[in-house]
């Protein structure tokens, strides 16, 4: 039987927000509910190696709450990213490209959308269904809770073929930044700080190491 290729919506709140998928027609800034935003995704394929696996963001739905020992955010906030329209066109194209991207493992769901407003774009005033990819604690990539210190230090130690895993994490914050005026995520921040402050702590180590 024919799966059909009907146009949809994709929500990315990860790698996605500033490096879009191959094809879509309109990118729109916004958020979605009942999910929270961590870097509890091994990445064996991006952002570290099967040895060596980085660390990405992932979501946490709403029944698996109860898996959140760190209080950056609470559960009714918003996860800003960007919702992207793929036209029926190009839908099997872009699903390929994403299995191929998330091999990793992510499962699908589908969730309202919030655009930012006020801005122009097709969806009208209310919510529009998204695709979004989530990690579930059966995902095998799925970690649970990390120590914000260890995985700061991980996420500093960490590359793989996309680069770098920190450019990662300093990537979707500039991103986040970008989308609206109130899109920051305190998860995501915080890590900022403390890889920040390792990288600096070690530059003077070097530097107290080379004087005489
Ligand atoms: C993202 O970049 O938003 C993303 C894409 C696929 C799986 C998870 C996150």
């Amino acid at each position: 039987s024919e799966i059909p290729n009907d146009a949809f919506w994709l929500f990315g709140y990860g790698s996605l927000i500033w490096k879009p998928p191959p094809h879509f027609d309109e990118r729109v800034p916004g958020y979605i509910e009942g999910y929270v935003r961590r870097f509890w995704q091994s990445s064996e394929d991006h952002r570290g190696t099967p040895e060596a696996p980085g660390r990405v963001v992932t979501l946490i739905d709403r029944t698996h709450w109860d898996t959140l020992t760190d209080h950056h955010s609470s559960p009714t906030e918003r996860v800003w990213g960007a919702a992207y329209h793929i036209p029926s066109s190009k839908v099997a194209e872009v699903r390929e490209y994403l299995d191929i991207r998330e091999i990793n493992g992510y499962s699908i769901q589908y969730t309202p959308f919030h655009a930012a407003g006020p801005v122009a774009n097709s969806t009208g005033s209310g919510p529009i269904q998204c695709l979004v990819y989530i990690g579930l604690p059966s995902n095998p990539q799925f970690l649970g809770p990390q120590d914000p210190d260890a995985l700061a230090a991980h996420i500093l130690k960490s590359k793989g073929p996309s680069g770098e895993n920190k450019e990662y994490l300093y990537m979707l914050e500039t991103a986040l930044l970008n989308l609206s005026e109130e899109s920051s995520d305190e998860h995501v921040s915080d890590l900022v700080r403390r890889c920040r402050s390792l990288e600096s702590e070690r530059g003077s180590q070097s530097f107290d190491n080379r004087a005489p």
